[in-house]
């Protein structure tokens, strides 16, 4: 058969990824675990990630069963720690609301925190053979690409124009290689830069390739300016241990262990007498750093501040003393993670 999928069937077999460590296994949780460790980060990097998650919770009981705090821990550095917290949350829905048996539809599995509609589809395929659409980042610039679909996909209409094209390819059978195709294909050869079309097996259809304008597709996001917020970073350094700072549980980085902040201005002697009732021996700035989120862009003022030898410093709940080189294992933001490691090499 010449359709796409079945173009996309066959490179899959001789040209795509078969030894994926989530891959020849129909576990939900696995695939559930894989799939969200994926949506925001490369393949290379969620490996290793994977492996220790499972070696620790290897089924959807124990992570329900764990401590919030141990899955952030296990998550530092893979970033975007909403997502663990949605699968410690969908654990606990699965095991409460499911007798600890994960549902088997699309629409069920996208009712879990953390997993949307590409995410359900991907579980529903990959673990119950069902016949359902993904549109996650790399069968979306395959699709986009290959029907030529102008406008930026992050729009609502671009969008279900896409979704309606994901759902029209899908070929009667072998559901689970064709899905794996688009990402591979994505990953692989359709990349967003530079692809490899020569060595694409859609490169006979792809409306993209005909006008000479792969690049064009799909639109990226609309540049606008985000807004700006200023905060000032303390590192305040005792005895070779640097002061941690859990924040509360919801919002932004919540759960997560911060450097203190100080208010922009502030005189880092006056603050950390007031605050920690700390004598400080000196204090330094280090340069901006900017940090972008999706809604705006924080500017970050280091300021390294060293803890004079006889002075006391309030340890309180939620704070910790940590050597910079355990500092960046615990489960902190990435710019603390930069700054962090910017003192380990001091
Ligand atoms: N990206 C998202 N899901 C994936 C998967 N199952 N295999 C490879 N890359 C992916």
């Amino acid at each position: 058969m010449n359709t796409l999928a079945g173009r996309l069937i066959r490179w899959q077999v001789r040209h795509g990824r078969h030894h994926l460590p989530w891959q020849r296994t129909r576990d939900p949780y696995r695939i559930l675990l894989s799939e969200v460790m994926l949506q925001q980060t490369q393949v290379a990097t969620v490996i290793p990630y994977y492996r220790r998650f499972l070696a620790r919770f290897p089924d959807v009981g124990s992570l329900a069963g764990a401590q919030l705090d141990d899955v952030l821990a296990l998550w530092s550095g893979l970033g975007y720690y909403s997502r663990a917290r949605n699968l410690h949350a969908a654990a606990q829905t699965v095991m409460e609301s499911h007798s600890g048996r994960f549902p088997q539809t699309r629409e069920m599995l996208a009712s879990l925190p953390g997993v949307g509609r590409s995410t359900a589809a991907a579980i529903a395929v990959f673990a119950f053979g069902k016949r359902e659409a993904i549109l996650e980042g790399n069968a979306k610039r395959v699709l986009a690409r290959h029907f030529a679909v102008r406008g930026y996909p992050g729009e609502r209409r671009i969008e279900d124009r896409l979704w309606r094209l994901a759902e029209s390819q899908l070929p009667r059978k072998n559901i689970e290689r064709y899905t794996q195709a688009l990402m591979d294909l994505g990953a692989g050869l359709c990349t967003r830069t530079r692809p490899a079309c020569a060595s694409c097996p859609l490169r006979a259809s792809c409306e993209a390739r005909a006008q000479g304008k792969t690049q064009a597709y799909p639109q990226p996001r609309p540049r606008r300016t985000l807004p700006k917020r200023k905060t000032s970073m303390l590192l305040l350094l005792r005895e070779g241990e640097v002061l941690l700072e859990k924040r509360p549980p919801v919002g932004l980085w919540g759960g997560l262990w911060c450097l203190p902040e100080m208010p922009l201005g502030a005189d880092p002697h006056d603050y950390c007498g007031r605050r920690f009732g700390a004598k400080l021996a000196s204090a330094r700035r280090l340069p901006l750093l900017r940090h972008g989120f999706t809604h705006f862009t924080l500017n970050i003022t280091p300021v390294v501040c060293h803890v004079a030898g006889a002075s006391p410093c309030v340890s309180e709940p939620g704070q910790v003393w940590l050597a910079p080189d355990d500092a960046v294992w615990a489960a902190v933001p990435a710019p603390v993670r930069k700054l962090l490691a910017a003192l380990q090499i001091r």
